[in-house]
């Protein structure tokens, strides 16, 4: 049997139905949101890996300067002989973690992307022979289920994607990856610290644009998918850091006054002109914050790293 498997675990038409009906809720409601997880098609996926290599976006570096270090420490106190990675893109970074895990039997990448998963699961049974990688194109928000594989297990979610969940959606999704914990098993969690408003605001509008470029492709995808007629010149990209919340915002201004139609829903959206379309929020952590959304979720904080500028931490927790 080949040790890459691809499993959809959303059907297609169920994807679909999903777009819809946040597309129908985010357009509808006011202020007017998207969900994140629509910018990645391929180009989105793509994009998102030129932004991990921006002056700006420091999070990969900072995230892949801990791997780099912390890996084998990770490995020995887990013991893991399943890795399982949410949101897993390209995988890059995780390669660290691979290597170190030199017990390890199968590896499950979870992503909405296709290509993303596609892209990085033949390229790892190719690097890493003997490694079972089975792919699941998934929703990490709805309910999950895993391939059957031996324990113990270990659950990765990095680049900080964790801050694009608002703070009751994090609650809930700690609480669905703890039911897929045994006791002993461990979440390896990547969370960007807050810091200084200006570093952050660039890291999330870089000068070459490519961020906005990110951005503006969930219109691409609504265009695509749904029939509708957004110019993506019409909007421009905004990102605002929210002191209070202590996150990120992404947004699309719209430049004018205008109305977007969206046949496949029967929609005409007006936006005013400077109206925003906030299409993702970026949480920034502290150390104690994280501990006490582990402990609600009734994970124990164990381990906590961060980078040599303390800009970005990992931790390891374990189901008890
Ligand atoms: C910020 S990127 C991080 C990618 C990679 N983990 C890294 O650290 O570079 C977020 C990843 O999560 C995926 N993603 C976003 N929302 C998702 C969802 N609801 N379910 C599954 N995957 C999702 C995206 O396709 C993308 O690969």
């Amino acid at each position: 049997m080949s040790p890459f498997h691809l499993t959809r675990t959303l059907p297609e038409d169920t994807t679909d139905a999903a777009l819809r009906c946040d597309v129908q809720e985010g357009l509808t409601g006011s202020p007017k949101t998207l969900p994140p997880k629509w910018f990645y098609d391929a180009r989105g996926s793509e994009l998102f890996e030129e932004i991990t290599a921006l002056p700006e976006y420091y999070p990969t570096r900072a995230e892949r300067e801990i791997l780099r270090a912390r890996s084998e420490e990770i490995a020995d106190a887990s013991g893991a002989r399943t890795l399982v990675e949410l949101g897993s893109g390209s995988s890059e970074k995780t390669r660290h973690l691979i290597d170190a895990l030199t017990g390890l039997h199968t590896y499950v990448p979870v992503d909405v992307s296709e290509s993303a998963l596609t892209l990085a699961g033949e390229a790892l049974v190719a690097e890493r022979p003997g490694l079972e990688v089975h792919a699941l194109i998934a929703d990490f928000t709805a309910r999950m289920t895993l391939p059957r594989t031996p324990g113990p297990r270990l659950v990765a979610f990095l680049g900080g994607t964790i801050g694009n969940l608002l703070p009751a959606e994090r609650a809930a999704f700690l609480a669905a990856v703890r039911t897929l914990l045994a006791p002993g098993d461990a979440l390896l969690l990547g969370t960007d610290l807050v810091k200084d408003e200006e570093v952050l605001v660039r890291a999330y509008d870089d000068a070459a644009g490519v961020t906005a470029a990110f951005n503006k492709n969930v219109l691409t995808v609504v265009n695509r998918e749904l029939g509708a007629d957004f110019d993506p010149d019409a909007f421009r990209h905004v990102a605002v850091w929210d002191a209070e919340n202590e996150w990120i915002e992404m947004r699309l201004r719209s430049r004018t006054a205008q109305t977007v139609k969206i046949p496949a829903l029967g929609l005409a959206v007006d936006f005013a002109a400077g109206e925003d379309l906030r299409t993702e929020v970026s949480a920034k952590f502290r150390k104690e914050g994280v501990r006490g959304e582990l402990s609600a979720a009734e994970l124990e904080l164990t381990r906590w790293w961060t980078d040599g500028e303390g800009r970005f931490a990992l931790s390891l927790s374990v189901a008890r």
